[in-house]
């Protein structure tokens, strides 16, 4: 069992961290998004602010209530929003935790006015959003960037994958078919994959207790 001491180990470091899913308009009444409840992001926020961090929440949509002790909290809705976001907050950053469900596609078009219904088919076009943790990993420097990965098929190999196109310290990695991990649910089963392969398999374990061991990575990755 992992402990939820409070400690320093992150005293004088700025943590950006990103949660929740994000929410793409169609028009005025509807939108796509995905199951993410934000749990692990806020957790992690919690996590980081016990270590004496200053950090920065940018969550989609949750209803989750922002922890105590946050710099600074950043509500937005698109991929876009969190993108220009994030983009905006990096320079005091030192940390990025990437843990939000970005909703990978938009409406090409949004409309203003209510789609009325017709007898027909309902044909939505989507184009790509960008990939932020992509762009942000072209121009980390010698911030730490940790990413999440959610899979149904290949975890391990998927992982691997993104942890070398994004430019990752590392990725927490979670098979979302198993029972008691992904969305919604108070744990999870992650495994800690690094760049140079080296993979930490943890047990079905609290968010919170999750956390603490992220953070704890991120700690001994910066040096403290
Ligand atoms: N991510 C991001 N911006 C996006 C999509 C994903 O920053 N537009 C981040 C997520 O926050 C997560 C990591 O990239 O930390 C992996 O997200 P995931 O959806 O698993 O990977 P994708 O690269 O989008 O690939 P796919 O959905 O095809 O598996
Ligand atoms: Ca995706």
């Amino acid at each position: 069992q992992q402990q939820l001491l409070s400690t320093c180990e992150l005293s004088g470091k700025t943590v950006l961290v990103t949660a929740g899913p994000t929410s793409e308009a169609i028009d005025p009444v509807r939108y796509i998004t995905n199951h993410s409840t934000g749990k692990m992001g806020y957790a992690i926020a919690k996590a980081a602010i016990r270590k004496g961090a200053k950090v920065i929440l940018v969550s989609g949509k949750t209803n989750l209530k922002p922890p105590l002790g946050l710099e600074k909290f950043l509500a937005v809705e698109s991929t876009m929003d969190m993108y220009n976001a994030v983009v905006e907050n990096l320079d005091g950053c030192d940390i990025i935790i990437k843990s939000a469900a970005v909703a990978d596609y938009t409406p090409k078009t949004k409309s203003d006015k209510k789609i009325k219904k017709t007898e027909g088919e309902l044909v939505l076009e989507l184009q790509r959003n960008p990939d932020i943790l992509f762009e942000i990993g072209k121009i980390k420097g010698d911030r730490i960037l940790v990413g999440f990965a959610a899979e149904t098929d290949d975890l391990m190999e998927n992982a691997a994958k993104k942890i070398e196109k994004k430019n990752l310290d590392f990725i927490v990695a979670n098979d979302i078919t198993k029972e008691g991990a992904g969305f919604g649910v108070d744990t999870n089963i992650a495994k800690i994959l690094y760049r140079d392969g080296s993979v930490i398999e943890l047990e079905k374990m609290s968010k919170d207790e999750l956390s603490e061991i992220i953070l704890q990575k991120v700690a001994e990755l910066s040096g403290k």
